[in-house]
């Protein structure tokens, strides 16, 4: 072993009881070098004399009193019911200002049985837990590492002072876990329900079948899942026996409500609700999921303290072949909505696996909506009808979804209950009060953050009525959340829109069967219809395709088709502006998909050059300017934009940032404060911010076809709430961009 060459900060420490945890927190104090001498206390002589000899410790004592004579600090990782007796024992003899703390499952028990050994004397005692088991046991077993990375709990008593919290924490930091703090109370809860009552589950069911079949025959057809399942019924049953006795009354009350639980299931198989039972499994399911996707997290949030994701865009390429870019946004959060509130099963194709896509998933599934998939953009819906949501258990979280929170506030704002919807850093700066405000005249009880900002409360219980609103901004959000809201309100409500804006809601609604109608720019619902359960093929998302039209015009040599993508007349303004460019895309085999119309995109290498870009167009082409920004860039001649205000308030103020980038690359891009004016030119490389902002961080990637240096781009993770497989998909067209680890 390698000598630690640091000075040590403390003196002795003693570890009481080497078998269990208590070995392995030795060895890792003893290799980090904080303490001049570790002393461990053993009954067992065979384990005292393996643990000098294994250099767990530099010396073994039999004896408390003889270890702890001038100890700093003591650690106790005896069994928990031994630990009244050690405590006892400590308390009759002269510890000085030692430090006591412990490794024990329960706290409650330990805490109690601390203070009444101390009754009346100074107690410096730090209870501890740390959640690092190993099948393993006995100080043969020790490992100095089994704490790194692993949570270790504090859960210190009011008497405690500052200066032993803080040298206890400093020791587990030194070992490499992560500290955190609980109460006594909140830890022996929490640990009832994630590890007593599973281990108690484990060890019934296993005995349970055990007893039934003498012969344990009935365990020769066990299978992987019972393996899995029952893999804690190994564990150590002495003490287990003690963590049970210990902490007795959390582990009760965890038990009690998970029978009811097994009742209501037991009830569902009796009475043949296969609602109930689907219902369970599903949400059971993506519990699971989700538990996986934050150790995964965990795993990815460790590899980003050395890298954030980063692009890097190589200079050049040209693009051919046939690429299909995943499922249109709006449609596939709109699906979600609509199949949730509709009667019957609604089946969606094409679905976007993308996070925004997936928060209003999420959140239809929080409010006991059951949900199959997404698989391979597969999507099953069993719609709760109009007035089948259930309260969601916390706060939905929408991650970075603007349109899941904006068209969510409609729904939610006519139901029984109260909701909070929350966001990440970015849609947590979104403007809130465009939908807020109209929602209050209908009757809805918001209330927001400052300035109109997430979260937002929404309160249930009110009785929404129907009102006429004059859109002052051209939003299809907006206008959608009205309609939502309209189909629980009394009477009529409609929406003027001051330009055309998407029109997928009003669409959606029709195909599921809820009278709509639109006259000029005026779109008017009724309540008191119902939607019925419908087929969705979602198109191709044409804001997707959109970084594939400018990369196939600016790059040499280019030819591409883009299949099966949406041309809603309402989305398809980037087609328009490209071609007053000067670009060449032409539509083939149009035809029409689940009422929205579809068209294979082939987009040619064109020569082209700066426009006045029509006002008109603007809201037909919202999401497409960072990329149309990046063609005005390689175009000749100047590109002026006008009545684009909107664009400083969608995931980044995508002006500025645009601007921003593309002077790094050596153009010249004046904002102005509802456009930008952008001279075309040559580009250069350089390193460029994306803010978080996935239209962002694509467009520079499509920049590099005709930079001169690659371009660095970065904060790219949110590429995934729109753009799934961005990377792979850019890649096989001809971008050679990737991220930058694996560059
Ligand atoms: C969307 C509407 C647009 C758009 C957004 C999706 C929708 O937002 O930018 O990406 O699905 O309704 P605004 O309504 O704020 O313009």
């Amino acid at each position: 072993m390698v000598e630690s060459q640091k000075v040590p900060m403390f003196g002795r420490l003693v570890v009481v009881g080497l078998g269990l945890i208590g070995g392995s927190f030795a060895k890792g104090m003893k290799e980090s070098g904080l303490f001049h001498e570790v002393v461990g206390v053993d009954r067992d002589r065979e384990t005292r004399r393996l643990a000098v000899e294994l250099e767990v410790v530099d010396s073994a004592e039999a004896e408390l009193a003889v270890a702890c004579q001038n100890a700093d600090v003591i650690q106790l990782a005896v069994p928990i019911l031994a630990m009244e007796r050690v405590l006892a024992e400590l308390a009759a003899l002269d510890i000085g200002q030692a430090v006591l703390t412990d490794v024990g499952s329960a706290k409650g028990s330990v805490a109690r049985a601390a203070r009444k050994a101390f009754a009346g004397k100074a107690l410096r005692f730090v209870p501890g837990h740390p959640i690092a088991g190993s099948e393993k046991s006995g100080v043969t077993a020790a490992n100095g590492q089994l704490f790194k990375r692993h949570k270790v709990i504090l859960t210190p008593l009011d008497e405690a002072d500052a200066e032993a919290l803080a040298n206890i924490d400093l020791l587990w930091r030194a070992l490499g876990a992560d500290v955190e703090y609980m109460t006594v109370d909140h830890h022996d809860e929490v640990l009832a329900a994630t590890s007593h009552l599973p281990h108690l589950l484990a060890f019934t069911l296993v005995d349970s079948l055990a007893q039934r079949s003498e012969n344990l025959e009935i365990f020769r057809y066990a299978a992987g899942g019972f393996r899995d399942f029952t893999r804690i019924a190994g564990s150590d049953p002495v003490m287990w026996h003690d963590i049970f006795l210990a902490n007795r009354e959390a582990v009760l009350r965890t038990l009690d409500t998970f029978r009811d639980d097994l009742d209501a299931l037991r009830q569902a198989v009796i009475t043949q609700d296969g609602h109930q039972l689907l219902g369970v499994f599903t949400r059971a399911r993506v519990a699971r999921e989700h538990f996986g996707k934050i150790l995964a997290r965990r795993a990815y949030v460790d590899a980003m303290q050395t890298k954030d994701l980063t692009y890097i865009a190589n200079p050049g390429g040209s693009l051919s072949g046939r690429v299909r870019v995943p499922g249109d946004k709006s449609i596939s959060h709109r699906s979600i909505m609509l199949g949730s509130l509709a009667d019957g099963t609604t089946e969606v194709e094409g679905f976007l696996e993308g996070e925004d896509a997936l928060a209003t998933l999420q959140a239809f599934r929080d409010m006991g909506v059951v949900i199959k998939g997404p698989t391979n953009g597969r999507v099953t819906i069993h719609g709760v009808g109009l007035h089948g949501l259930k309260a969601p258990a916390g706060p939905l979280y929408l991650g970075n979804s603007g349109t899941s929170m904006r068209l969510l506030s409609g729904i939610l704002s006519a139901q029984a209950f109260d909701t909070t919807l929350t966001g990440d850093a970015s849609l947590s700066k979104r403007p809130m009060n465009r939908v807020a405000d109209p929602l209050r005249e209908m009757g809805a009880v918001i209330e927001t953050a400052e300035q109109g900002r997430p979260p937002m409360t929404i309160r249930g219980g009110q009785k929404l009525k129907g009102i006429h609103y004059d859109m002052p901004m051209a939003s299809a959000q907006v206008k959608s959340c009205l309609l939502l809201a309209g189909l629980y309100a009394e009477g009529e409500t409609s929406v003027t829109e001051p330009a055309p804006t998407r029109d997928h809601t009003e669409r959606m609604l029709q195909g599921f069967g809820y009278p709509v109608t639109v006259e000029g720019n005026v779109a008017r619902v009724r309540s008191g219809s119902r939607l019925t359960a419908n087929r969705i093929e979602v198109p191709a998302d044409i804001s997707s395709a959109a970084f594939f039209l400018v990369a196939g015009s600016i790059a040499e040599n280019s030819e591409l088709v883009l299949e099966h993508v949406g041309i809603n007349p309402t989305r398809t303004g980037v087609i328009d502006i490209l071609r007053l460019m000067g670009g060449d895309i032409t539509l083939e085999n149009q035809r029409e998909v689940g009422g929205e119309p579809v068209a294979d995109l082939r987009v040619r290498s064109a020569t082209l050059k700066g426009i006045e870009i029509p006002e008109a167009l603007v809201p037909l082409a919202i999401d497409e300017f960072p990329v149309l920004f990046v063609a005005a860039s390689c175009a000749q001649g100047r590109t002026v934009l006008r009545g684009a205000e909107e664009l400083r308030v969608k995931e980044s103020d995508r002006i500025q940032v645009m601007a921003d980038g593309l002077k790094v690359l050596g153009v010249s891009a004046t904002p102005t404060p509802d456009g930008i004016v952008i001279e075309g030119g040559s580009m250069g490389g350089g390193e460029v911010e994306s803010h978080g902002d996935h239209r962002i961080a694509m467009a520079f990637s499509v920049a590099s076809l005709r930079a001169s240096a690659p371009i660095r781009i970065r904060d790219c993770a949110n590429v995934a709430t729109s753009f799934p497989g961005f990377l792979e998909l850019a890649a096989k067209a001809g971008i050679r961009v990737k991220e930058e680890a694996s560059v």
